[in-house]
């Protein structure tokens, strides 16, 4: 395998040499199934993922408060490493120290994100360190089509951690491709699909009862309930969590209706497919649509108007994520960041025992959400209210 070195964060760094914990990274190449080079409209020769690595002659010696100073580090100087994100979409960190959960937990802390509050999706997931959580527990014969994060409730977090923790001999990859490559390509071969989604936008309308509709689903508490205490009525349990759905800041374009004999609630959100990359401007494909088309026998996809998405539509959309995606083959202690908002992942079958897998996720949120794609008030979404 050629290796290309380019070390990064040696201007950035300077100050740091002085105090002699500075960790220098490299890049380095992967096999053309793991890594590939972005079409348009990335800078020719941008590759997904950006693999980097410790400088080989320092393996020996780092250590992983050494890593966390460099990563802060470049960081305070002017985001190098976000910035590295909104170009590559995803980050590959290889030969690092990081064995557990605890030392996972502190790396991805070291960007400066601030942890995602989840509102409105799925919370079962045991916390393993702080803001760690196991990544999708769907037994290992399911294969999860690429997605970007939540794209199905309007507050999405915009950076993912993902740590390989165990990996399987075979299967088990986690897939990488770019949204802003995925518009393009659907721009080009179907653009009246473009043009519906940007008219239109989508309905994601979820139902959230006592139980979870289905596995890993969450529970209307869980969804939305985190103010709620015993002895509540039911007048004060439906206003704290209208309260909670109201901090989507959706106004008019996220409507609920409550089921009878309290039995639960179906929210409805009109949300945008189609953003904008802060910074660029770039339109990106923010969508589960691949993941979704799979399940389509319980999930129907609709327009923004109600009308349903022509399969034909969806199929296309399949075909061309996985001729753009790459399968990430996860080397134990493995670290991968996606930029949610230009960048999809998902999850290949693996043979073996279920717990042959093991991949823990960190979600946190960016300073800036997408910008719209045209001006519609729908196409507008915005960072969760406070409280
Ligand atoms: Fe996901």
């Amino acid at each position: 395998m050629a290796t290309s070195v380019q070390s990064i964060g040696i201007d950035a760094m300077a100050v740091g040499y002085q105090t002699g914990s500075d960790v220098i990274f490299e890049q380095f190449d992967l096999p053309p199934s793991n890594q590939r080079q972005l079409g348009v409209p990335h800078p020719t020769g941008t590759t997904i993922p950006l693999a980097l690595r410790p400088c080989q002659s320092q393996t020996e010696d780092i250590n992983l408060d050494d890593v966390i100073t460099t990563i802060k580090g470049l960081q305070s100087h002017n985001k190098l490493l976000t910035k590295k994100l909104a170009l590559h979409g995803t980050l590959l960190f290889r030969g690092l120290p990081i064995r557990n959960a605890d030392d996972f937990s502190r790396f991805a802390h070291a960007f400066g994100f601030k942890p995602h509050e989840i509102i409105g999706i799925v919370v079962d997931r045991p916390v393993l360190a702080p803001n760690i959580a196991p990544a999708n527990k769907a037994p290992k014969e399911v294969l999860i089509h690429s997605h970007n994060e939540s794209p199905q409730v309007p507050h999405a977090p915009e950076y993912i951690f993902l740590y390989g923790h165990k990996a399987p001999l075979k299967g088990g990859e986690t897939p990488m491709s770019s949204s802003l490559e995925l518009f393009q390509r659907v721009q080009d071969e179907i653009p009246e699909f473009i043009a519906e989604l940007t008219e239109k936008g989508i309905l994601s309308r979820i139902t959230y009862k006592k139980e979870p509709q289905f596995s890993g689903g969450s529970t209307l508490k869980e969804a939305f309930g985190k103010t709620i205490v015993d002895g509540d009525d039911l007048a004060s349990r439906r206003s704290k969590i209208e309260a909670q759905i109201a901090r989507y800041g959706r106004g008019i374009h996220t409507t609920w209706e409550w089921l009878d004999n309290d039995e639960g609630i179906i929210v409805t959100h009109r949300l945008p497919v189609i953003r904008t990359q802060p910074g660029t401007n770039l339109p990106t494909m923010f969508t589960g649509f691949a993941s979704l088309y799979t399940r389509k026998n319980v999930t129907e996809q609709l327009y923004g108007d109600g009308t349903p998405i022509p399969e034909k539509y969806l199929k296309r959309l399949v075909a061309i994520t996985e001729e753009i995606r790459v399968l990430h083959r996860w080397e134990q202690g493995d670290v991968l960041i996606y930029d949610n908002i230009i960048a999809q992942h998902g999850r290949q079958p693996w043979e073996g025992e279920e717990n042959d897998r093991v991949v823990m996720a960190s979600l946190f949120d960016g300073d800036e959400v997408p910008g719209a794609y045209g001006d519609a008030d729908w196409a507008t979404v915005v960072q969760a209210l406070e409280g």
